[in-house]
Protein backbone atom coordinates (compact mmCIF):
# COMPACT_ATOMS: atom_id res chain seq x y z
CA UNK A 1 0.00 0.00 0.00
CA UNK A 2 1.64 3.33 -0.45
CA UNK A 3 1.89 5.89 1.75
CA UNK A 4 -0.62 8.48 1.87
CA UNK A 5 -0.43 11.94 3.71
CA UNK A 6 -1.80 10.73 7.07
CA UNK A 7 0.82 8.92 7.50
CA UNK A 8 3.79 10.38 6.11
CA UNK A 9 2.50 14.16 7.69
CA UNK A 10 3.77 14.01 10.96
CA UNK A 11 7.05 12.95 10.39
CA UNK A 12 7.14 16.11 7.07
CA UNK A 13 6.58 18.54 9.58
CA UNK A 14 9.27 16.97 12.04
CA UNK A 15 12.00 17.53 9.46
CA UNK A 16 10.93 21.21 9.31
CA UNK A 17 11.99 21.57 12.53
CA UNK A 18 15.83 20.36 11.77
CA UNK A 19 17.09 23.68 11.82
CA UNK A 20 15.93 24.82 15.35
CA UNK A 21 19.38 26.15 17.23
CA UNK A 22 17.48 25.84 20.42
CA UNK A 23 18.07 21.90 21.60
CA UNK A 24 14.70 21.72 24.55
CA UNK A 25 12.39 23.77 22.49
CA UNK A 26 13.58 21.84 19.55
CA UNK A 27 12.70 18.42 21.42
CA UNK A 28 9.41 19.50 23.04
CA UNK A 29 8.40 20.74 19.57
CA UNK A 30 8.76 17.46 18.59
CA UNK A 31 7.18 15.68 20.87
CA UNK A 32 4.32 18.02 21.10
CA UNK A 33 3.53 17.30 17.47
CA UNK A 34 3.98 13.52 17.38
CA UNK A 35 1.08 13.23 19.95
CA UNK A 36 -1.03 15.97 18.58
CA UNK A 37 -0.98 13.95 15.35
CA UNK A 38 -1.24 10.93 17.04
CA UNK A 39 -4.40 12.32 19.06
CA UNK A 40 -5.90 12.96 16.13
CA UNK A 41 -5.73 10.20 14.10
CA UNK A 42 -7.07 8.18 17.27
CA UNK A 43 -10.26 10.42 18.04
CA UNK A 44 -10.58 10.71 13.78
CA UNK A 45 -11.41 14.65 14.65
CA UNK A 46 -13.94 15.54 12.28
CA UNK A 47 -14.26 19.42 10.85
CA UNK A 48 -16.71 20.39 13.25
CA UNK A 49 -14.82 19.19 16.34
CA UNK A 50 -11.87 20.94 14.90
CA UNK A 51 -13.40 24.46 14.43
CA UNK A 52 -14.92 24.19 18.25
CA UNK A 53 -11.34 23.43 19.34
CA UNK A 54 -10.17 26.40 17.62
CA UNK A 55 -13.02 28.42 18.86
CA UNK A 56 -12.67 26.96 22.64
CA UNK A 57 -9.46 28.04 23.00
CA UNK A 58 -10.17 31.14 21.86
CA UNK A 59 -12.46 31.43 24.40
CA UNK A 60 -10.05 31.04 26.92
CA UNK A 61 -7.84 33.46 26.23
CA UNK A 62 -10.53 35.80 25.73
CA UNK A 63 -11.30 35.06 29.39
CA UNK A 64 -7.86 36.15 30.34
CA UNK A 65 -7.08 39.46 32.14
CA UNK A 66 -4.18 40.55 34.56
CA UNK A 67 -6.03 39.24 37.34
CA UNK A 68 -8.02 35.89 35.84
CA UNK A 69 -5.91 33.13 34.45
CA UNK A 70 -8.36 30.77 32.21
CA UNK A 71 -5.53 29.03 31.13
CA UNK A 72 -3.97 28.31 34.75
CA UNK A 73 -7.44 26.91 35.68
CA UNK A 74 -7.43 24.57 32.68
CA UNK A 75 -3.99 23.33 33.46
CA UNK A 76 -5.66 22.75 37.01
CA UNK A 77 -8.89 20.82 35.70
CA UNK A 78 -7.01 19.01 33.28
CA UNK A 79 -4.25 17.55 36.28
CA UNK A 80 -1.41 18.88 34.06
CA UNK A 81 -0.58 21.95 36.98
CA UNK A 82 -0.04 18.69 39.74
CA UNK A 83 1.64 16.12 36.81
CA UNK A 84 4.32 19.33 36.33
CA UNK A 85 5.21 19.73 40.17
CA UNK A 86 4.98 16.32 40.94
CA UNK A 87 7.87 15.59 38.07
CA UNK A 88 9.85 18.64 39.13
CA UNK A 89 9.06 18.43 42.88
CA UNK A 90 9.03 14.95 43.52
CA UNK A 91 8.12 13.55 46.67
CA UNK A 92 10.62 13.61 49.57
CA UNK A 93 9.25 11.99 52.97
CA UNK A 94 11.05 14.32 55.00
CA UNK A 95 9.86 17.50 53.42
CA UNK A 96 7.07 19.95 52.99
CA UNK A 97 5.04 18.55 49.64
CA UNK A 98 3.76 20.87 46.85
CA UNK A 99 0.34 22.01 45.57
CA UNK A 100 -1.34 23.49 42.72
CA UNK A 101 -0.36 27.89 42.61
CA UNK A 102 -4.13 28.25 41.16
CA UNK A 103 -5.09 31.10 39.00
CA UNK A 104 -5.22 33.86 41.95
CA UNK A 105 -1.73 34.45 42.85
CA UNK A 106 -0.34 37.81 42.53
CA UNK A 107 3.56 38.28 42.80
CA UNK A 108 3.30 41.92 44.86
CA UNK A 109 2.10 40.76 47.90
CA UNK A 110 3.00 43.38 50.66
CA UNK A 111 5.52 42.77 52.98
CA UNK A 112 3.64 42.09 57.04
CA UNK A 113 4.77 42.03 60.63
CA UNK A 114 5.19 38.61 62.15
CA UNK A 115 1.63 37.89 63.66
CA UNK A 116 -0.01 40.32 61.26
CA UNK A 117 -3.94 39.99 60.30
CA UNK A 118 -3.64 39.24 56.82
CA UNK A 119 -7.41 39.28 56.27
CA UNK A 120 -7.98 43.37 55.61
CA UNK A 121 -11.45 43.37 56.85
CA UNK A 122 -12.32 40.25 54.55
CA UNK A 123 -15.37 37.86 55.71
CA UNK A 124 -14.63 34.81 57.76
CA UNK A 125 -13.98 33.02 60.61
CA UNK A 126 -11.15 34.48 62.09
CA UNK A 127 -8.04 31.91 62.05
CA UNK A 128 -4.71 31.48 64.04
CA UNK A 129 -2.00 29.85 62.35
CA UNK A 130 1.17 28.71 63.99
CA UNK A 131 3.97 26.93 63.47
CA UNK A 132 7.76 26.19 62.82
CA UNK A 133 9.76 26.27 59.51
CA UNK A 134 13.15 23.61 59.72
CA UNK A 135 15.14 21.82 57.29
CA UNK A 136 14.58 18.52 57.31
CA UNK A 137 16.97 17.50 60.39
CA UNK A 138 14.42 19.43 62.21
CA UNK A 139 16.83 22.67 62.71
CA UNK A 140 14.90 25.92 62.84
CA UNK A 141 14.71 28.19 59.05
CA UNK A 142 14.72 31.95 60.50
CA UNK A 143 14.39 34.23 58.24
CA UNK A 144 11.84 31.98 55.92
CA UNK A 145 9.43 34.23 53.55
CA UNK A 146 6.01 32.93 53.89
CA UNK A 147 3.93 34.42 50.90
CA UNK A 148 0.68 33.54 51.71
CA UNK A 149 -2.93 34.42 49.79
CA UNK A 150 -6.42 33.37 50.73
CA UNK A 151 -9.59 33.18 49.78
CA UNK A 152 -12.51 34.82 51.91
CA UNK A 153 -14.88 33.32 54.75
CA UNK A 154 -17.42 32.67 51.43
CA UNK A 155 -14.35 31.08 48.99
CA UNK A 156 -14.03 34.50 46.96
CA UNK A 157 -10.22 35.91 46.28
CA UNK A 158 -9.59 39.16 46.17
CA UNK A 159 -9.31 39.44 42.35
CA UNK A 160 -12.62 38.06 41.98
CA UNK A 161 -14.91 41.09 43.60
CA UNK A 162 -16.22 43.22 41.33
CA UNK A 163 -14.93 47.01 41.13
CA UNK A 164 -11.37 47.81 41.30
CA UNK A 165 -8.81 45.50 42.67
CA UNK A 166 -8.65 45.82 46.92
CA UNK A 167 -6.30 43.58 47.62
CA UNK A 168 -6.57 41.47 51.15
CA UNK A 169 -6.26 37.88 52.76
CA UNK A 170 -2.35 38.29 51.06
CA UNK A 171 0.80 38.98 52.83
CA UNK A 172 4.55 38.10 53.12
CA UNK A 173 6.22 37.20 56.53
CA UNK A 174 8.96 35.85 57.76
CA UNK A 175 9.95 32.99 60.66
CA UNK A 176 11.67 34.76 63.49
CA UNK A 177 14.97 33.24 65.05
CA UNK A 178 13.60 30.04 66.02
CA UNK A 179 12.08 29.59 62.75
CA UNK A 180 8.37 30.31 63.95
CA UNK A 181 5.49 32.21 62.88
CA UNK A 182 2.35 33.02 63.20
CA UNK A 183 -0.52 34.90 61.30
CA UNK A 184 -4.20 35.59 61.20
CA UNK A 185 -6.35 35.04 58.44
CA UNK A 186 -9.69 33.37 58.18
CA UNK A 187 -10.86 29.65 57.95
CA UNK A 188 -10.61 29.32 54.32
CA UNK A 189 -14.09 27.87 52.57
CA UNK A 190 -14.72 25.48 50.18
CA UNK A 191 -15.15 27.27 47.18
CA UNK A 192 -16.26 26.19 43.34
CA UNK A 193 -13.16 27.17 40.84
CA UNK A 194 -14.38 29.94 38.60
CA UNK A 195 -17.42 28.45 36.27
CA UNK A 196 -18.44 31.39 34.40
CA UNK A 197 -15.78 30.72 31.76
CA UNK A 198 -15.04 27.97 28.59
CA UNK A 199 -13.50 25.74 32.09
CA UNK A 200 -17.23 25.76 33.61
CA UNK A 201 -18.43 24.31 30.44
CA UNK A 202 -16.02 22.11 29.94
CA UNK A 203 -16.64 20.47 33.51
CA UNK A 204 -20.37 20.81 32.83
CA UNK A 205 -19.64 18.50 29.99
CA UNK A 206 -17.53 16.18 31.83
CA UNK A 207 -20.11 15.73 34.32
CA UNK A 208 -17.76 17.38 36.76
CA UNK A 209 -18.46 18.70 39.83
CA UNK A 210 -15.91 22.10 40.40
CA UNK A 211 -15.38 22.02 44.02
CA UNK A 212 -12.44 22.00 45.67
CA UNK A 213 -11.80 21.96 49.49
CA UNK A 214 -11.14 24.71 51.75
CA UNK A 215 -7.20 25.72 51.57
CA UNK A 216 -4.57 28.69 52.18
CA UNK A 217 -2.20 29.30 49.80
CA UNK A 218 1.62 30.02 50.18
CA UNK A 219 5.18 29.64 48.91
CA UNK A 220 7.98 28.92 51.60
CA UNK A 221 10.81 30.00 50.66
CA UNK A 222 14.61 30.64 52.39
CA UNK A 223 17.69 31.16 51.08
CA UNK A 224 19.84 28.02 50.39
CA UNK A 225 15.94 25.56 50.00
CA UNK A 226 14.43 24.50 47.55
CA UNK A 227 10.99 26.96 47.37
CA UNK A 228 7.67 25.09 47.75
CA UNK A 229 4.74 26.16 46.02
CA UNK A 230 2.12 24.54 48.50
CA UNK A 231 -1.36 25.03 50.24
CA UNK A 232 -2.66 23.97 53.84
CA UNK A 233 -5.87 22.00 53.33
CA UNK A 234 -9.14 21.71 56.00
CA UNK A 235 -8.97 18.95 57.21
CA UNK A 236 -12.62 18.08 57.68
CA UNK A 237 -13.68 19.30 54.40
CA UNK A 238 -16.28 16.99 52.21
CA UNK A 239 -14.40 17.79 48.91
CA UNK A 240 -10.63 16.16 50.68
CA UNK A 241 -11.14 13.43 48.10
CA UNK A 242 -12.43 14.79 45.22
CA UNK A 243 -10.69 18.29 44.60
CA UNK A 244 -11.78 19.83 41.59
CA UNK A 245 -8.03 20.54 40.58
CA UNK A 246 -6.13 17.26 41.94
CA UNK A 247 -4.50 18.93 44.63
CA UNK A 248 -5.09 17.36 47.75
CA UNK A 249 -2.02 15.86 49.43
CA UNK A 250 -3.24 13.88 52.86
CA UNK A 251 0.26 15.28 54.73
CA UNK A 252 -1.20 18.99 54.18
CA UNK A 253 -4.09 18.08 55.33
CA UNK A 254 -4.75 20.34 58.98
CA UNK A 255 -7.07 20.22 61.77
CA UNK A 256 -8.90 23.79 62.13
CA UNK A 257 -9.41 23.77 65.84
CA UNK A 258 -13.03 25.51 66.61
CA UNK A 259 -12.36 27.37 70.05
CA UNK A 260 -15.49 29.63 72.47
CA UNK A 261 -15.01 33.52 72.10
CA UNK A 262 -12.24 34.22 74.27
CA UNK A 263 -8.77 35.06 74.35
CA UNK A 264 -6.76 34.22 70.91
CA UNK A 265 -3.35 33.18 71.09
CA UNK A 266 -1.51 36.31 70.33
CA UNK A 267 -3.65 38.34 73.17
CA UNK A 268 -6.52 39.45 71.43
CA UNK A 269 -10.12 39.19 72.98
CA UNK A 270 -12.29 37.55 70.61
CA UNK A 271 -16.00 38.01 70.49
CA UNK A 272 -16.80 35.24 68.24
CA UNK A 273 -15.73 31.56 67.57
CA UNK A 274 -12.21 31.46 66.12
CA UNK A 275 -10.10 28.64 64.94
CA UNK A 276 -6.40 27.75 65.33
CA UNK A 277 -4.09 25.88 63.35
CA UNK A 278 -0.67 24.37 63.77
CA UNK A 279 1.27 23.46 60.90
CA UNK A 280 4.76 23.02 61.05
CA UNK A 281 7.01 21.99 57.34
CA UNK A 282 10.40 20.96 56.15
CA UNK A 283 12.13 22.46 53.70
CA UNK A 284 14.76 20.52 51.00
CA UNK A 285 18.59 21.98 51.13
CA UNK A 286 18.93 23.12 47.64
CA UNK A 287 20.88 20.83 45.68
FE1 LIG B 1 -7.27 28.55 45.90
Amino acid sequence: MNPTVETTLTQTVLERFAGCPDARFKTIMNSLVTHLHAFVRDVRLTDDEWMQAIQYLTAVGKKCTDTRQEFILHSDLLGVSSLVLEINHPPHAASLESAVLGPFYLEDAPARPLGADLTDGMPGEPAFYSGCVTDTAGRPIAGATLDIWSADGAGFYDVQLPGPLVKRGRGKIMTDADGRYWFRSVKPADYPVPTDGPGGVMLQKLGRTPDRPGHLHLIVAAPGYTAVVTQIFVADSKFLDNDAVFGVKKSLAAKFERHAPGRAPNGEQMNVPYCTVQFDMRLLAAA
